[in-house]
């Protein structure tokens, strides 16, 4: 099968790192239709950034994958559709067990009616749980904390099953923090709620919030707050291109993590936004949050070696930067005719 030209499935590609990977397949010349059921998509940058296909449904609804597989001649699925607040999973795990474990094998199984059998996955980080040792590599082993975790760890477990029963390809993408925009402005990160710490910086910078909480200031890091790993979401989205055209050239299944193979603090992350964009950020300073391990930034070396893939934004500047212009256009025009 020809690579380029292809049409390839992005499930949650109205969403944030859904839209950016379906931007870099078009870039790479490849024919994308997105399933996505709008809970958290935006429909308007599908419709007029993307221009592309949009099949509004759910990845539980059998009897709609069934005619998108008998309509379109789908050569792979990349999978980003799930919910992924950890505080909602502890506190309504049903709903993360239906729409990100019942929800991935409804599409497993009509990918597989349909003869397709080449999935890139969404997982994450949270797979593993606390760190035993840093940075995590890829054989760290895995005990999720929250239900969030679990969901995707099930879902990695079943790919491994899939392959040996029915041979079907998958590579499994764990994340680290996704963050940043598209460099064109074009896309970005536009989460409601929003939880991430870059885009909540943000927001309080243009008035949206009244100031940045800092959960923790004696952690046994530099700084005393929490470090974290936090990769850019078209270093994600090229990561995935790599990974889809890995297994269409024939590579075996497998998993690897997504970061920057370094970390920033909290404190470093609300600085170096004020460097970015010459305002001061107020703080606020709270208690730690229980499960928050102090560091937690992930070796990417596998990706690269396996893959060729190199982060191309790896400094936390570039990231707010671009993440700054996109948060501008967004939010500032509204904020400014209030
Ligand atoms: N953002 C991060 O830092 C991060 C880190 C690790 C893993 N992930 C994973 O990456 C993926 C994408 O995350 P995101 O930040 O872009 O989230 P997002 O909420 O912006 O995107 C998810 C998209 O999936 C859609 N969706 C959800 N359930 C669906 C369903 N059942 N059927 C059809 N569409 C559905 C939503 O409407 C949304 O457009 C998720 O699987 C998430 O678990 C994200």
């Amino acid at each position: 099968m020809s690579e380029v030209n292809s049409t390839i499935l992005v499930t949650g590609g109205a969403g944030y790192i859904g839209s950016h990977a379906v931007l870099a397949l078009k870039r790479a010349g490849y024919r994308v239709v997105i399933l996505d059921n709008l809970v958290y998509g935006h429909r308007e940058l599908v419709e007029t950034i993307l221009d592309v296909e949009l099949v509004m449904g759910d990845t539980r609804d059998r009897p709609l994958l069934d005619r998108l597989f008998q309509t379109h001649a789908i050569a792979a699925v990349m999978h980003f559709a799930a919910y992924a607040y950890v505080g909602e999973s502890v506190t309504d795990p049903a709903k993360y067990y239906s729409n990100n474990v019942i929800g991935t094998l409804t599409l497993l199984e009509a990918m597989l009616a349909a003869g397709v059998k080449t999935f890139v996955f969404s997982s994450t980080c949270a797979t593993y749980g606390i760190p035993q040792q840093l940075p995590l590599t890829e054989d760290h082993p895995q005990n999720p904390i929250n239900p969030y975790g679990m969901t995707k760890l099930m879902v990695e477990r079943m790919l491994v099953d899939f392959d040996r029963a029915y041979d079907f390809k998958s590579v499994s993408f764990r994340y680290f923090n996704a963050a940043g925009a598209d460099p064109t402005g074009l896309l970005g990160e536009d989460h409601d709620p929003e939880t991430h710490l870059i885009p909540l910086v943000l927001q309080t910078l243009l008035g949206m919030r009244q100031s940045i909480a800092i959960y923790g200031t004696d952690y046994p890091t530099a700084d005393g707050t929490c470090i974290r790993d936090y990769i850019h979401v078209n270093d994600l989205a090229s990561a995935h291109v790599l990974g889809l055209e890995y297994l269409l050239k024939g590579g075996k299944s497998d998993f690897f993590n997504l970061g920057s193979g370094g970390g920033f603090s909290v404190k470093q992350v609300i600085e170096t936004a004020e460097k970015v964009t010459g305002q001061k950020i107020p703080t606020q300073i709270g208690d730690r949050r229980p499960g928050d391990p102090p560091s937690l930034v992930g070796s990417c070396e596998k990706a690269a070696k396996i893959l060729g893939w190199t982060p191309q934004y790896p400094d936390l500047e570039a990231i707010i930067s671009h993440a700054w212009q996109w948060h501008q256009k967004r939010h500032g025009s509204a904020i400014a005719g209030e």
